[in-house]
């Protein structure tokens, strides 16, 4: 039987062919990352994999065998928010929120490749994410703050 590494706890992945999203939804309970287009177009939901950001609608489980999934349920630690997540509330960046799990792990995905990105490195990295509410200013705004800028510049 194949297994898997989410948030750090090995689970069992009995179908290869299992659609990544809807292992982590309704499988695993992990319902943070969310369904929008089911097409790879929106970034609702996007999950790291070794760090990195995975459209999970578009993956199966058999191809993330071997690495270590990260979703929004994970990034909190002993309580205390992840800093993008703390920057996503100082900024009052959110309206539904439904797309904000997403954005906060691209956001990750980003900074941990370069903690000091520019603005229009920050606009480039969330470009594919989309937002229905249009809460965009203000996630950038998060995004700037998380990475160290002071007064966002969006
Ligand atoms: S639900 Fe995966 S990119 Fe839209
Ligand atoms: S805050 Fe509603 S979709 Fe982005």
């Amino acid at each position: 039987m194949l297994s898997v590494t989410v948030n750090g706890e090995e689970q069992d992945a009995p179908e290869p062919g299992r659609n990544l999203l809807s292992f982590l939804r309704f499988d695993l309970g992990l319902t943070g990352s969310k369904y929008g287009c089911g097409e790879g177009l929106c970034g609702a939901c996007t999950v790291l994999v070794d760090g990195q950001p995975l459209r999970a609608c578009m993956a199966t489980v058999g191809s993330v065998v071997g690495g270590s999934i990260t979703t929004i349920e994970g990034l909190a630690q002993n309580g205390d928010l992840h800093p993008v997540q703390q920057a996503f509330i100082d900024e009052s960046a959110m309206q539904c929120g439904y797309c904000i799990p997403g954005f906060i792990m691209t956001a990750i995905g980003l900074l941990g490749r370069d903690a000091s990105p520019s603005s229009a490195q920050i606009r480039e990295a969330l470009a594919e994410n989309m937002c229905r509410c249009g809460t965009y200013m203000r996630i950038q705004r998060a995004v700037e703050r998380a990475s160290g800028q002071s007064g966002g510049s969006a």
